[in-house]
């Protein structure tokens, strides 16, 4: 069975491999330290009969955004100042596990973790940075939107997130 659970020292950072060696080094030498330090919080996705072995991970960490940048529909909703968000900051599932659906799996995990702290603190959706045009494709798949004038980063609205949940 699958699992998903944060990143701890029992897990085998060293064996990793994406493919992308900037997130092999991160989940490496840096996600559990950010972990502890309260930057960010990194999960990772597992076989409950091999649990050190790492399929896949990703990172949330909490960011602000004026709603200057964003698409102007959600931008009138909203207050001129700085406003709560999420942000994935990492997402990627091991070279032998890819196209198997894990991706998705970490998506919806994300999402599900982003409605939580909305539901705790009060958030506005999630935003990714999409590191080249295949990872923009993957996202918009989950209904992310580009913001203006922005090549790299996509938003997930709240009410989009919701609406995800409710229709599973
Ligand atoms: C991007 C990544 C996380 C996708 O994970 P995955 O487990 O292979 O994806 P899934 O099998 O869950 O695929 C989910 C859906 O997205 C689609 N998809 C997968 N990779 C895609 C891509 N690069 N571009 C567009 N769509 C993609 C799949 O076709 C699938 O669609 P379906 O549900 O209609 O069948 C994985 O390929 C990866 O780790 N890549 C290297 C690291 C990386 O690029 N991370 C993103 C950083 S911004």
């Amino acid at each position: 069975m699958l699992k998903i659970a944060p990143l701890s020292r029992e897990h085998d950072r060293a064996a990793f491999d994406c493919g992308v060696a900037e997130l092999n080094a991160f989940l490496k030498a840096t996600a559990r330290q950010h972990g502890e330090k309260g930057l960010s919080r990194t999960f990772v996705l597992t076989e409950s009969d091999k649990s050190a072995v790492i399929l896949g991970f990703f990172t949330l960490a909490l960011c602000e955004i004026t709603a200057e940048h964003l698409p102007p529909s959600y931008a009138a909703m909203y207050p001129k100042h700085s406003l709560p968000a999420v942000r994935l900051a990492r997402l990627a599932v091991s070279l032998r596990h890819q196209g198997k659906g894990y991706g998705s799996l970490l998506v919806a995990e994300a999402v599900h973790r982003t409605i939580l702290i909305a539901d705790q603190a009060g958030n506005i959706g999630m935003f990714v940075d999409a590191k080249n045009a295949r990872a923009r494709d993957f996202y918009k798949h989950y209904g992310f939107v580009a913001l203006p004038g922005q090549v790299k980063t996509l938003f997930l609205p709240l009410k989009t997130l919701r609406d995800a949940i409710k229709a599973q």
